[in-house]
């Protein structure tokens, strides 16, 4: 059976030939035979490597789209709530707490035998803080008022989900990809600085679910422009170790983002960068999962075709690399089917082509990409963990 290192040795051995070729012809000489993966549900295709694939799933979603909810439940065995675990949904007030959409979506997935991860609790931005707590008044003693919201908010939440929910998003997005600093937000002010309140935010994870691996997550990624954004958290992930910080593993969300038609001198030159980068993550001990796949379809022409074959091989160049590291066995994309992503709203494309940033389109018909994860799933090394 071909597997990952063989298919990404011809790429990068082909790159010199190839610099210019689209990558897809350099891909389709070393394409493992994959017959029977379209059919196979991809958490299959995932088992048989030791691999548990799943997506976020949203409360409307689940609520009023029976059909899709159908196809994560036969392509899934892992899911996390698009937002309903975020302090917007489950804080309405500083006193009360909203859980009811988070518990549906929990309920459902365990009544379809899905592991279900924790999304998150705490992210550290104003922008995605609610508004009561971007204008909290934490009185005269703003460290100890911080404190108690922040331990209150993980403690109430960890210990109501208890043992149903293994792995947590305790932190998500506290750096700044411009330049690798760390946010401030109104609890980290009033609480003396953001490292202190991320640890308290881990060690409050920690000891409320010992059970449950405690994650980073974050969007750097390897494209050109997240070299800032990179060294940012590598430098959060040394800051965790130096003070006995209890992370376990960073969440690679994996929002890819195309640069045109992928060639195998491109890949090549993208490749180098982020394995420096997970080298570094996983050499500190830290574990890895592929938390929020999808792909921004940019300068890419809008004829379909092809520009799902860009987005498709982007894709698997991006997971033969990443999947290679024996501590990742989890991935996740953010939304199974273009009618269910949150791209098209927040980033559509300049010609105004709706965005197909997913696995299977907005029929539910599988796209290029659905193939292409499978493929790289398939061809993954077997997890011995
Ligand atoms: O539900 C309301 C609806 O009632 C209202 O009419 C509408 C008008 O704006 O807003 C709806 O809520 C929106 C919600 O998505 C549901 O569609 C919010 O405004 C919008 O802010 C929210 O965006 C979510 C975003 O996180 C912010 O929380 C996206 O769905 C979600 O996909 C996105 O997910 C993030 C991850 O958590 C972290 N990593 C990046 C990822 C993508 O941005």
């Amino acid at each position: 059976m071909p597997t990952a290192f063989n298919r990404r040795d011809l790429i990068v051995g082909a790159a010199g030939l190839l610099a210019s070729a689209p990558l897809e012809s350099a891909l389709a000489a070393a394409m493992p035979d994959v017959a029977g993966t379209e059919a196979a549900a991809l958490k299959d295709v995932a088992a048989r490597r030791r691999f548990r694939f799943g997506t976020a799933l949203s409360y409307g979603a689940l609520t009023r789209d029976p059909a899709y909810a159908a196809l994560v439940a036969r392509q899934c065995d892992l899911l996390v709530a698009e937002n309903e675990m975020k302090w917007q949904w489950l804080r309405p007030t500083p006193t009360t707490f909203a859980f009811d959409r988070f518990d549906a979506i929990l309920g459902w997935g365990e009544a379809h035998g899905m592991a279900v991860r924790g999304h998150n609790l705490l992210w550290h931005q104003p922008k995605w803080l609610p508004a009561w707590l971007n204008a909290y008044d934490f009185g005269s003693a703003p460290h100890r008022e911080a404190e108690r919201l922040l331990t209150t908010h993980i403690d109430t939440v960890t210990r109501r989900y208890g043992t149903r929910i293994k792995s947590y998003d305790v932190v998500n997005e506290a750096v700044n990809p411009k330049d690798g600093t760390l946010y401030e937000t109104s609890l980290s002010k009033a609480l003396g600085g953001t490292e202190p309140t991320l640890d308290l935010a881990f060690h409050t994870a920690r000891a409320a679910a010992p059970h449950a691996q405690l994650v980073y997550n974050d969007y750097m990624s390897w494209e050109p422009g997240n070299d800032a954004h990179r060294a940012g958290v590598l430098r959060l992930l040394e800051g965790f170790r130096r003070r006995g910080t209890p992370v376990d593993a960073l969440g690679v969300q994996s929002h890819l983002i195309t640069q045109g038609l992928p060639t195998a001198s491109h890949v090549a030159a993208l490749e180098g960068p982020w394995r420096q980068f997970l080298d570094a993550v996983t050499h500190m001990g830290y574990a890895l999962v592929v938390t929020e796949l999808d792909v921004r379809d940019n300068n890419l022409p809008a004829d379909i075709a092809v520009r799902d074959r860009g987005v498709a091989d982007f894709t698997r160049a991006y997971l033969d690399v990443t999947l290679a590291y024996p501590q990742l066995t989890d991935v996740l994309c953010w939304g199974l089917a273009d009618r269910h992503s949150w791209i098209e709203g927040f980033e559509p494309r300049r010609d105004r082509a709706p965005r197909r940033p997913t696995l299977y389109d907005t029929a539910l018909q599988p796209k290029p990409m659905r193939a292409a994860v499978a493929a790289a799933l398939a061809a993954a090394p077997i997890r011995t963990g």
